[in-house]
């Protein structure tokens, strides 16, 4: 028996990296998986591989949002879980970046979980069950410097999680965030000196980044009906960086 068995599941950002693990990983456990993104062949190649659905979704676009969440409504009956996982990073003291970088991040990690998140509550609401999942970062826990506008967008995404689950509770649709730290994508590799591998590990306690599989399997949780009574919750995946 899966985990994810009888369930629906809409995942931004699968194409590649920790959205592309989740939908495996929520495949190989039972469930019917919709994978989005704007990288379209890559995207559509991973849906082909575990038998899910892809579609073209830029997370900033709400009648986009609108019309994929009507499609899947009336396609598979029901919609039990989001993982709002697209995202981009950019580099930037507060005094260094301007307002149209500041904005770009903010449509896509912050606009685009709030714009998911409204598209699916009225179904999941009806139902009176689901499970949001919006992934911030530890950047969304910490300050730290040299990526304001990024660290800006996942604290509202913490922030928009805990007022969501409040909001969305008595339905029985539960919203929780994980705040991966470093974590082997592609986006690991934007950052500054991200070819010394051992300089970006250093400071992390268990002394390496951690791969997308491991993030799913956290995502696979959350998802289930084993994270029953979590809401508004932060889930931590850093190898302990936080604790420092
Ligand atoms: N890699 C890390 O170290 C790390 C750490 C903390 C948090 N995160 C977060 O994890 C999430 C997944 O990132 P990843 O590590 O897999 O990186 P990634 O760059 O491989 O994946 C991000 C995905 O989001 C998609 N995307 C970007 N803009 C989009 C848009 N407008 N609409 C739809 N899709 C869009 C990209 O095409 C890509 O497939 C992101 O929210 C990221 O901020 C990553």
């Amino acid at each position: 028996m899966g985990r994810l068995d009888g369930k629906v599941c809409l995942i931004t950002g699968a194409a590649r990296g920790q959205g592309a693990a989740e939908a495996r990983l929520f495949a190989s456990e039972g469930a019917e998986v919709w994978l989005t993104d704007v990288l379209d062949a890559q995207g559509a190649a991973v849906a082909d591989e575990i038998g899910g659905h892809y579609r073209h979704l830029d997370v900033r676009d709400e009648s986009a949002w609108t019309d994929l969440v009507q499609e899947i409504s009336g396609t598979s009956g029901r919609l039990d879980v989001l993982v709002n996982n697209a995202g981009i990073f950019d580099t930037g003291r507060h005094f260094e970046i301007d307002a149209v970088a500041f904005q770009r991040v903010m449509d896509v990690n912050c606009l685009g979980v709030f714009l998911g998140m409204k598209a699916v509550s009225p179904v999941m609401r009806e139902q009176g069950s689901g499970s949001i999942i919006n992934i911030s970062s530890l950047a969304g826990l910490t300050g730290g410097v040299g990526a304001f506008a990024y660290t800006t967008s996942k604290w509202a995404v913490r922030g928009m999680t805990k007022a969501a689950a409040a909001e969305n509770g008595r339905r029985n649709v539960r919203v929780n965030s994980i705040h991966p730290g470093l974590i082997d994508t592609d986006m690991l590799h934007q950052l500054p000196g991200s070819q010394d591998e051992a300089r970006l590990t250093r400071r992390i306690p268990l002394g390496r980044a951690a791969q997308a599989e491991e993030v799913a399997s956290l995502a696979l949780f959350l998802a289930s009906d084993e994270s029953s009574y979590s809401t508004g919750a932060e889930f931590v995946i850093d190898g302990g960086l936080n604790a420092l």
